[in-house]
């Protein structure tokens, strides 16, 4: 190979190098045959270089340029000259100069390609995921990956020079409790028992609080077993982050931080920090959404007070029965058809709206849908809601929440619809003040709204047991574009504190202590007050790519099903294997 080894990268050469005698190594792009002269598209990680292969070549080298196909890797030697003024490409760092061929070796060859390399990212996303070695080798994919590389690499930077300790925790762990179903790997010497991989390092990160490492961070694995979609995977990474002594606005100080830091010096965008901060009431009652997309310039208006007294039965029924009314004004919506409305409505439904109500107010008069109801006090209702001549107001009644909820869906499909967004504009916020508790009302009890180690607002900490639907944390998330980024909490760092969640959530003291007792014994000994938050880095990745699925930035995704199709797993094991684990594979019955 020695006498074969690159001097150069692909993409290196340039006018100032005509003359010199070099080698190249790579994969043949393009070949083109112009009668006696021929040119090769020689490309690498770095860039293209073109080859020529010239009239009076010797006719060995002429030959074996023939044969060569497409991403046969070669080498090739010969002189860098000037392309004539005519063949310059000012777009490429190599637009100035070619390689004129003295010997050309192939490395190895290549098979009929399932689709070509630069149209890689047309071709049907199974076929990408099977051949992922060659779409990977796109230079669409390679700026995501390089992309991704310089994410984490100033992710490191920042947080390395504010103090923090990059510390690994295992991935065979006793099962976290983050709310997802665990992966399970079973312990050969112990039958019957299990490790689990980990949902998040969450209790490691606080243990290490406890350990007194004050300032921890992981570019950490995560699996959860749930469906894959657009924005999960069974597996992906968080930036990891846990801080002592510690309260919200400093955990906030170094995100915001380290988000300006990560794309001034990736993207070369300035994101203006402090970000915006929403409590969870306001941004489910204006966008409808606890991730809402900022680019939209839609809001929602609540219309309750006013639907109590009107003659609409659908909105006075729900307004006096202790729900609520929202309505979106959209500016220039009489222009809507009817098959919008319809789509829009069943947008709604999706999210558990009985219906979408809607008028248009026109010069004569409001039009359409419920208009009748309205008529007489067009003026004042128009007024209250800020409507203008053209346009449309959607509405819908249900409880508060599936009336934002719902009303939200339709904000966010018409931003999407009507609206430019910019997808090289990041609208960050933080989304604070989330209620503790969620009701889960098939289990009859309440459940964590973020993780059972979350510390509940002081002010309710007395109570917590008699109003757990009121109960508000020290929660949060940061919000971008429509996409939850990440989420964090200051922790609960007393046991007895811990023990009372602990109770209030239904685990008996016996299942406390079975699961988290190492938590709460390591509480006993001095733990710091401590808080965290753990931004996914694909999700953040993905939106600075502009990509719309965390696939296209992760180098071996599962596909949405929940396989990889590589290297075609899972996959069945041999009967040995199970048997040294004790297991037996019961298949259910088709
Ligand atoms: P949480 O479960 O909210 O919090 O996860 C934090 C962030 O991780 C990303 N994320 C995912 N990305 C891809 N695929 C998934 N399946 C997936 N699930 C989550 C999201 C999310 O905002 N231990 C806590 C954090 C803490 O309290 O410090 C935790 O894991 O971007
Ligand atoms: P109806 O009186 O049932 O024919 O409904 C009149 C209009 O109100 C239709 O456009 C329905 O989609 C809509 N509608 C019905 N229930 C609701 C609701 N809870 N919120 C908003 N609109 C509704």
């Amino acid at each position: 190979m020695k006498e074969m080894q690159r001097t150069h990268t692909c993409g290196a050469l340039t006018g100032a190098d005509a003359g010199k005698k070099v080698i190249l190594n790579g994969w043949v792009h393009r070949n083109r045959d112009h009668g006696g002269i021929q040119f090769i598209n020689l490309r690498d990680r770095y860039g293209i270089t073109q080859v020529v292969v010239d009239e009076d070549a010797p006719e060995t080298l002429k030959a074996l340029t023939k044969t060569l196909k497409f991403e046969y890797c070669v080498a090739v030697s010969g002189t860098v000259r000037k392309r004539p003024d005519s063949m310059v490409n000012a777009d490429m760092t190599t637009g100035a100069i070619e390689l004129a061929a003295e010997t050309i070796t192939v490395l190895s060859e290549c098979e009929t390609l399932p689709f070509m390399i630069d149209e890689a990212s047309e071709a049907k996303e199974e076929l990408r995921m099977k051949y992922r070695y060659l779409d990977l080798r796109s230079f669409s994919m390679q700026r995501k990956m390089r992309l991704r590389q310089d994410v984490t690499f100033r992710t490191r930077e920042y947080l390395v020079s504010r103090g923090f300790y990059e510390i690994e925790t295992p991935t065979l762990i006793k099962s976290t409790p983050e709310g997802a179903r665990d992966f399970l790997v079973p312990a050969r010497l112990y039958p019957g028992k299990f490790f689990a991989l980990p949902q998040s390092p969450q209790l490691y990160k606080q243990i290490l609080m406890v350990s007194g490492m004050d300032k921890y961070f992981q570019i950490a694995r995560c699996y959860r077993d749930e469906d894959a979609r657009g924005d999960r995977q069974l597996e992906f990474t968080q930036i990891d982050i846990e801080m002592s002594f510690v309260s919200q606005d400093d955990i906030f100080g170094v995100v915001e931080g380290m988000m300006a830091h990560i794309f001034t010096h990736t993207l070369g965008i300035k994101v203006p920090i402090p970000f915006e901060r929403l409590t969870y009431h306001e941004t489910m009652n204006r966008y409808g959404s606890d991730k809402p997309d900022l680019r939209i310039s839609l809001e929602l208006k609540d219309f309750t007070e006013s639907a109590k007294t009107c003659g609409f039965g659908v909105f006075k029924t729900a307004a006096e029965g202790g729900g609520a009314v929202k309505a979106l004004v959209v500016p220039g919506g009489s222009s809507l058809t009817r098959k919008q409305i319809d789509d829009y409505e069943a947008a709604a439904k999706l999210y558990g709206a009985k219906g979408l109500a809607w008028f248009k107010n026109a010069e004569s008069g409001l039009e359409g849908g419920i208009a009748k109801f309205f008529q007489d006090t067009r003026e004042e209702v128009c007024r209250e809601l800020g409507v203008s001549a053209g346009d449309a107001v959607l509405f819908v009644a249900d409880s508060w929440k599936t009336a934002c909820t719902a009303l939200g869906a339709v904000r966010s499909k018409m931003g999407r619809e009507l609206q430019t967004l910019n997808p090289q504009e990041f609208k960050f916020c933080w989304i604070v003040d989330f209620p503790l508790f969620e009701w889960n009302e098939d289990e009859k009890k309440w459940d964590p709204a973020h993780h059972m180690f979350t510390m509940p607002q002081e002010q309710f900490i007395a109570t917590l047991e008699q109003n757990p639907g009121e109960v508000k944390g020290e929660v949060y998330d940061l919000v971008c574009n429509g996409y939850e980024l990440a989420s964090g909490s200051i922790r609960i760092h007393q046991a007895p504190l811990q023990e009372r969640i602990f109770t209030m959530l239904g685990f008996s003291k016996e299942e406390a202590r079975r699961r988290f007792g190492f938590l709460l014994e390591a509480f006993k000994y001095g733990p710091p007050p401590h808080g965290g938050i753990a931004p996914g880095l694909d999700r953040l990745v993905m939106l600075m790519a502009e990509e719309t699925t965390i696939r296209e930035v992760i180098a071996f995704p599962k596909s949405t099903a929940g396989v990889s199709l590589m290297d075609d797993c899972p996959s069945e094991v041999d009967e040995k294997q199970l048997k040294e684990l004790h297991i037996r594979a019961i298949k259910p019955e088709t």
